[in-house]
């Protein structure tokens, strides 16, 4: 298990490669971020249709990733600056390498196939491996610690909040009353149990492994402030792109547009404005662009995703 690498397992399939790419309208000599770089496959959209002198920043948290997309955009050398760290982080990354703003930027949220794939990342709810869960290797706290070591409202908390679970009370009882828990599986025939008896589309541990992940990444909180220092760095002109998979991510991604394209926050029922506010974005994505039926029958992963867009205006 320990053996399996990011390149044995089979490429990450991008999602809404062609929108999102059309949207960005990448141009030369423009400067691009992507934010979530994982196989790289956006961003050789963004160098392809940059050429010939559009630069981009790529960030990934996961060492593996940065080493598995280095090797992909090899041939646009210079021109793509890959860097281990969090886009919660961006502003200190763009200063890092002597920028001030950049005139697109993609966010395309969620784990890739290749860290779901991959056993030993503790990612799926079918293979069987430790509960890790996360994208930073480096980092101190995996699944295991939340799973084993936090209280049971907690945990219950959690599995109804970040997975939007109803089963969530009982399925963190039934946790804690079987800990220590040490792999995906057990954690998945444990829920499996709980739901025994009931029928239901997909399997009933997504929810749950959807909820410990984005607690064990904090990635609702990362996703917010990534956004908002993207906004900020945007250009005038430039164009901010986001997928994301679930609900939660999205209704974040809709109120953080809907927040910067008005000129005022002050309650309606006042008749002044007293909050400055001032507009920053135009939203072009009324309605969030979702796949193709082709799209989905190819990459199933794809069902999900969500793409919003909006154009920085000032
Ligand atoms: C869906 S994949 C991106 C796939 C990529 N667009 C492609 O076409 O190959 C999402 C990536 O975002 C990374 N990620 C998740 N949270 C992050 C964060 N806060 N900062 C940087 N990267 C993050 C994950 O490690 C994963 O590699």
């Amino acid at each position: 298990m320990a053996s399996e690498s990011l390149s044995a397992q089979s490429l990450h399939q991008t999602v809404l490669y062609h929108e999102t790419i059309t949207s960005l309208r990448p141009s030369s000599p423009g400067k691009y971020v992507d934010a979530t770089l994982g196989a790289g496959g956006h961003a050789i959209g963004i160098l392809k249709t940059s050429s010939p002198e559009g630069v981009l920043l790529g960030l990934d948290l996961d060492a593996g990733a940065i080493k598995f997309a280095r090797k992909r955009l090899k041939k646009y050398k210079h021109r793509a600056i890959l860097q281990k760290a969090s886009f919660a982080d961006m502003t200190g990354q763009v200063k890092r390498i002597g920028w001030h703003s950049f005139n697109g930027i993609i966010f395309d949220l969620g784990m890739s196939s290749m860290q779901v794939d991959t056993a030993v990342r503790g990612f799926s709810f079918l293979k069987n491996g430790p509960l890790d869960m996360r994208f930073d290797q480096t980092q101190e706290v995996k699944a295991a610690d939340l799973i084993n070591k936090i209280k049971e409202d907690e945990l219950a908390r959690i599995i109804h909040e970040y997975g939007e679970e109803p089963k969530a009370r009982k399925i963190a009882k039934s946790i804690c009353c079987a800990r220590p828990l040490h792999s995906t599986l057990e954690l998945t025939e444990l829920i499996k149990d709980v739901y025994r008896g009931h029928r239901g589309h997909n399997n009933p541990a997504t929810r749950t492994f959807q909820a410990i992940r984005i607690a064990v990444n904090e990635e609702l909180l990362s996703l917010q402030s990534g956004i908002e220092q993207a906004i900020n760095l945007l250009e005038k002109g430039g164009r901010i792109a986001v997928i994301s998979f679930h609900s939660l991510e999205d209704r974040i991604v809709k109120q953080m547009f809907l927040k910067e394209s008005k000129d005022c926050l002050c309650p309606p029922e006042q008749l002044l404005c007293t909050c400055k506010h001032k507009a920053q974005l135009k939203i072009l994505t009324k309605h969030p662009i979702i796949p193709f039926k082709e799209e989905i029958t190819q990459n199933p992963r794809a069902r999900s995703a969500k793409l919003r867009v909006a154009e920085k205006i000032v």
